[in-house]
């Protein structure tokens, strides 16, 4: 192995990935330096270049800590995050779409009990949501978790501004009741910019991009032997639906919160003010059956 130029060095190195004990490592290798090499053959990359990526791609590790992940936010804005939502997602008979996690995600959110109100005294409009949990096939899902959260009346998530709230707010986790229904209180939230003081914004502001996200409720719904449902439920009278920075809207998850007037809310709220209320129903889709051990070696992790 030796002479190597720009159009015979790629046989050699994926043929260095050969003796690869792990079939999915192999593939994943071998698709990768191929994909690679033509990039740069394409694009005739200079030195100049090839060093700014170097760079560019340690800035982003840099940017990392414990509650900011710049490495999804890049997959999140090269449309990388949805396109492997849109390969692992691809059946869905009833059940409702998916979309990213996006990095606002809260593990331990508190749990409330229906009708509660999860605005932790953040300022805005009302917002009533009612929704409905159930399988693909229709039937309802009692003892579904569903977590909740979404950005406040100016952008920003509770997570942002600890210091100024003092604890998390426009979140909570909810339990489905025996017809499979929750319902809750916040207020309605607005569309925002992703995080773009790094690297991710700099590449945004490069190319002539904007950083907003159309106006949103996130959902994350868990049923026994149900798959988890990621999500979230657009505004559909927001700017940006049609510009999302990370691609992530979809017609289904567009829906109409609607402009109420002050009065008796239907759970029996007295509302002093005008308010917004939304209704979606959601759909899980069933797990598959595990296949027996050792039927799909192929699968085996890498
Ligand atoms: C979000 O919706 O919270 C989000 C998703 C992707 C990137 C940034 C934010
Ligand atoms: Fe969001």
């Amino acid at each position: 192995m030796r002479d190597f130029n720009e159009d015979n060095i790629t046989a050699p190195v994926v043929e260095s990935f050969q003796a690869t004990p792990n079939p999915r490592l192999k593939q994943i290798m071998t698709s990768l330096v191929r994909h690679l090499h033509d990039f740069v053959r394409d694009v005739e990359l200079t030195f100049e270049e090839w060093s700014f990526a170097i760079e560019y791609l340690t800035r982003t590790g840099q940017k990392c800590t414990d509650k900011r992940q710049e490495f999804i936010l890049l997959s999140d804005t090269l449309g990388v995050s949805m396109l492997v939502d849109a390969i692992n997602h691809r059946r869905r008979e009833g059940a409702t779409e998916t979309t990213v996690l996006g990095p606002f995600y809260v593990q331990a959110a508190p749990e409330r009990s229906n009708g509660a109100d999860i605005s932790g005294g953040l300022e805005g409009t009302p917002l009533l949501v009612i929704g409905s949990v159930s399988s693909a096939d229709g039937e309802p899902l009692a003892g579904a978790t569903v977590d909740v959260w979404h950005a406040d009346d100016h952008g920003y998530y509770d997570v942002q501004q600890l210091d100024v709230l003092g604890g998390l707010a426009g979140r909570a986790r909810f339990r489905t009741d025996s017809r499979g229904r929750f319902h809750f209180w916040s207020i309605m939230p607005k569309h925002y910019p992703i995080p773009d003081d790094g690297p991710v914004g700099d590449m945004l502001k490069a190319t002539g991009r904007h950083p907003n996200r159309p106006a949103h409720v996130h959902f994350m719904i868990a049923a026994h032997e149900h798959e988890t449902l990621i999500t979230h439920v657009f505004a559909s009278d927001s700017p940006w639906l049609d510009s999302d920075a990370v691609f992530g809207v979809k017609d289904s998850l567009i829906s109409e919160f609607t402009h109420e007037p002050a009065g008796l809310a239907e759970d029996g709220r007295l509302l002093s003010v005008p308010y917004r209320r939304l209704l979606y129903d959601f759909g899980m889709k069933r797990l598959a059956a595990k296949p027996g051990l050792g039927e799909h070696p192929e699968l085996e992790r890498i």
